[in-house]
């Protein structure tokens, strides 16, 4: 094992089983991108305030671009029992350059490393979530257009309740997922602040310029408090919550989605290569894509759980409790980008039955509400007009029929305003293209949406 860089107050080598127990480069390696990065703009900073000189530091970044490559080709690989990135990063710097590259770690310490490095490579994964979560967004306005006039039922406590289209139904989650994307924005602007320059916690006595340091790696404001700037893992948190509510988005879809594919719906029909056989029964065929999207769900809410348990009793500054955010937050970010590129083609290939749709609309008297409405509109207070249509309800039951084919005299019984006109009213089409309030399911409506939601999109 290679003598560690902190090695000279130690009288021994640290355990092998400590030593491993310690290490996180089998995780953090993954940064190795952003490590180098940061480690170029604070050695060209270091350089510009004269803090080292200008032309090690040249060589510095040299070194540090060459060992970047070499990485991204396969030409060096992470020594395991390196302590983490950072080190490993600046022992391979130190190897090539000598002392030289002892001189990088001037002015920082591995706390402002590790919180600048979190912040560069989490800043690029809610790009790639992003974009993600918009192509779905982009799938579900393709098949609400397909769909403006597809019937189905609505539901409440999972009984149908009134008709809606199935455009109107996907629309739902266009908008959830549209406040996702702003979750995601909310949290990127709070990452978006410079840690480095706080040190090992309280600043430094060289002449930095943390400015210059923002400016080169695109951050928006400079960290006011180096205490704060090497404990705060709020941002870990904040993409983890605005994860967490986005796989909760996406559970509830595909709950909807299972439902939809049973026999006992058969709303939709999954493309083969989207869905999966059973060992034993050969009639099956599972959504198992949507399963294990509504299982990793609880994964994800486990990772932010991790998060602030992890944070809860931690006295300032940086404790090393802190080295397993990076575990939790990277498996929520992996689970979610693997649901959502497998959710995306699942959802783009599915096929839609709408004659099933709307032979579910057309049973369980979805329309009584309009029946009601219907009497309303001929001047009876709404009560009085419930009543009424709840009794026409019963019998149609007891007679086994629905509101369509119950006859006029059977309607007049109940009330004499009932008039020929009374079918047209409670047919489904005009029940759903009658709800044409903003926000309702009537194409119209739902056009408005969708152009809403194309708006944000672009914007
Ligand atoms: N690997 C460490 C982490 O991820 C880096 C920071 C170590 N700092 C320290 N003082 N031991 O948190």
């Amino acid at each position: 094992m290679a003598a560690k860089m902190w090695a000279g107050r130690f009288s021994k080598e640290v355990d092998e089983k400590v030593n491993d127990f310690n290490s996180s480069i089998s995780f953090d390696a993954r940064m190795y991108k952003n490590d180098i990065e940061g480690s170029v703009a604070h050695a060209t900073m270091l350089g510009e305030c004269g803090i080292i000189d200008l032309e090690e530091s040249k060589t510095i970044i040299k070194g540090l671009k060459e060992i970047l490559c070499d990485i991204d080709e396969g030409r060096l690989q992470f020594d395991p029992n390196a302590e983490d990135i950072h080190m490993f990063v600046e022992a391979e710097l130190t190897n090539r350059l000598g002392a030289t590259g002892k001189r990088l770690h001037t002015a920082r310490s591995r706390n402002d490393q590790v919180a600048l490095d979190i912040r560069l490579y989490l800043r690029n994964e809610i790009e790639e979530i992003k974009a993600l979560v918009k192509k779905l967004i982009g799938v579900i306005v393709t098949l609400a257009e397909k769909n403006l006039r597809t019937v189905m039922p609505g539901y409440t406590h999972l009984q149908r309740a009134q008709p809606i289209t199935f455009a109107h139904h996907v629309m739902a989650y266009a908008q959830m997922l549209l406040r996702d994307i702003g979750r995601l924005d909310d949290t990127y602007k709070r990452m978006n602040v410079l840690p480095l320059g706080s040190c090992a916690l309280a600043g430094t006595t060289y002449p930095i310029n943390r400015e210059r340091v923002k400016e080169l790696l695109g951050f928006d404001e400079v960290m006011l408090n180096s205490l704060d700037g090497v404990s705060d893992r709020d941002f870990c948190i904040e993409l983890a919550s605005a994860i967490s509510i986005l796989m909760m988005h996406l559970s509830r879809f595909s709950e909807e989605i299972v439902l939809w594919c049973s026999w006992e719906f058969k709303f939709i029909e999954l493309d083969d290569a989207y869905a999966t056989g059973s060992s034993i029964m050969p009639q099956k065929k599972n959504p198992d894509i949507t399963e294990l999207v509504r299982g990793k769900t609880g994964r994800v809410y486990g990772d932010l759980n991790t998060l602030l348990t992890m944070m809860k009793g931690l006295s300032l500054a940086y404790n090393k409790d802190m080295q397993e955010d990076k575990e939790a937050i990277f498996d929520a970010v992996d689970t979610v980008k693997l649901c959502l590129s497998t959710f995306i083609p699942m959802l783009e290939t599915m096929r839609v039955l709408p004659e099933n749709m709307r032979n579910a609309a057309a049973k369980g008297f979805i329309n009584a509400t309009d029946c009601a409405d219907y009497l309303v509109k001929k001047g009876l207070p709404f009560r009085d007009a419930y009543k009424i249509t709840g009794t026409l309800v019963a019998k149609c039951i007891e007679m086994g029929v629905t509101l369509e084919t119950l006859s006029l005299d059977e309607y007049k019984k109940l009330s004499e305003i009932f008039e020929e006109d009374v079918y047209d009213a409670i047919s489904l089409d005009t029940c759903v293209m009658q709800r044409k309030s903003q926000g309702g399911p009537a194409p119209e409506a739902v056009m408005e949406q969708i152009s809403y939601v194309k708006e944000k999109l672009n914007g």
